[in-house]
């Protein structure tokens, strides 16, 4: 429930709605299982720079169009009942780019929290970052920090944008507060690293791995996003390009993840033996190796 209204699930409202012919969203809708939903969906948001050349416009044109596209697909993703979304915004490589065009991104970014805090508080959208935001320009840092403040408290869709991202500046940014921690509290001699360790001090600590990971435009690369978290998302790459991606496309992503088989490195179906004795072939093996 927010603001009293209850909001219809997107899926719910896109099969309820009017069937029009050849409406492929509802048609996705009826096919997808509203309990397999991700609850982690990642994206590289690629091709901003393209879809502006092709129109013969500045590639900050692009960014722009590209800022439409991320406050359609959060609210969607917010009613299909993504619990966190992950926005590839600004990576650690990306400050070789031109200065224009990085105090562009610096201004849409500002753009977008100013203009989407209200939707965000509907929505019961929580915002957090991911990345070494202390080196943003001051304001943005500050902006970002006033509206992660403010939408702390929600209990909705958690939003996080990774913005000077990098994630083996993430891992090395772990690895030393392990180390930090343990000299501060005396035990650096008996210091052993694990898993747990280093996951509780990534910046998405308290989010679920990402099931499924989007990147638009067609590379074929993961572009140094979430390593640790992606070792068993499943990706999916179109070649669509940020701009014009949209809701349909959503769909179909979401439902291309439902219809992939996950084992997370294990069998789908257990193996003969474990149900009666060695497969067939196995006891072969054996035997004649005797
Ligand atoms: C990649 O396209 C996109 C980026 C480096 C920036 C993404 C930023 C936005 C969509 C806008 C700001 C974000 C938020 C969350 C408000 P590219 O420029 O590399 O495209 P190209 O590969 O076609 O050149």
């Amino acid at each position: 429930m927010y603001d009293g209204v209850e909001r219809m699930n997107l899926l719910e409202a896109l099969v309820q709605g009017e069937a029009l012919p050849g409406d492929e969203c509802r048609e996705l809708a009826l096919a997808l299982d509203p309990a397999r939903i991700p609850a982690h969906i990642a994206i590289i948001m690629d091709g901003n720079g393209r879809w502006a050349k092709r129109r013969g416009l500045p590639r900050v044109a692009g960014h722009r169009a590209g800022v439409a596209t991320v406050r359609k697909i959060v609210e969607d993703c917010a009613n299909l009942g993504v619990k966190a979304l992950t926005l590839y915004a600004f990576s650690a490589e990306n400050w070789k780019r031109p200065r224009t065009e990085i105090d562009m991104l610096w201004r849409l970014l500002r753009f977008y929290l100013r203009h989407e805090l209200e939707d965000l508080q509907r929505n019961q959208i929580r915002l957090q970052s991911s990345g070494r935001v202390e080196a943003l320009p001051e304001r943005v840092f500050e902006e970002l920090r006033a509206v992660e403040c403010a939408t702390a408290r929600n209990q909705g869709m958690r939003l996080n944008l990774a913005i000077n991202y990098s994630a083996r500046n993430e891992l090395v940014d772990a690895v030393n507060a392990i180390i930090d921690e343990a000299r501060i509290e005396g035990r650096l001699s008996e210091l052993v690293v694990d898993e747990k360790a280093i996951s509780r001090r990534l910046y998405t600590a308290g989010l679920p791995e990402p099931d499924l990971l989007i990147r638009t435009s067609g590379e074929m690369r993961v572009s140094n996003f979430l390593l640790w978290q992606i070792a068993y998302a499943e990706l999916y790459v179109t070649d669509t390009l940020w701009p014009d991606f949209n809701r349909l496309e959503l769909l179909r992503a979401v439902l291309d993840f439902q219809r992939r088989e996950r084992r997370f490195g294990g069998l789908s179906e257990p193996p003969a033996e474990s149900a009666s004795g060695p497969a067939p072939e196995m006891e072969e093996i054996a035997v004649s190796s005797q």
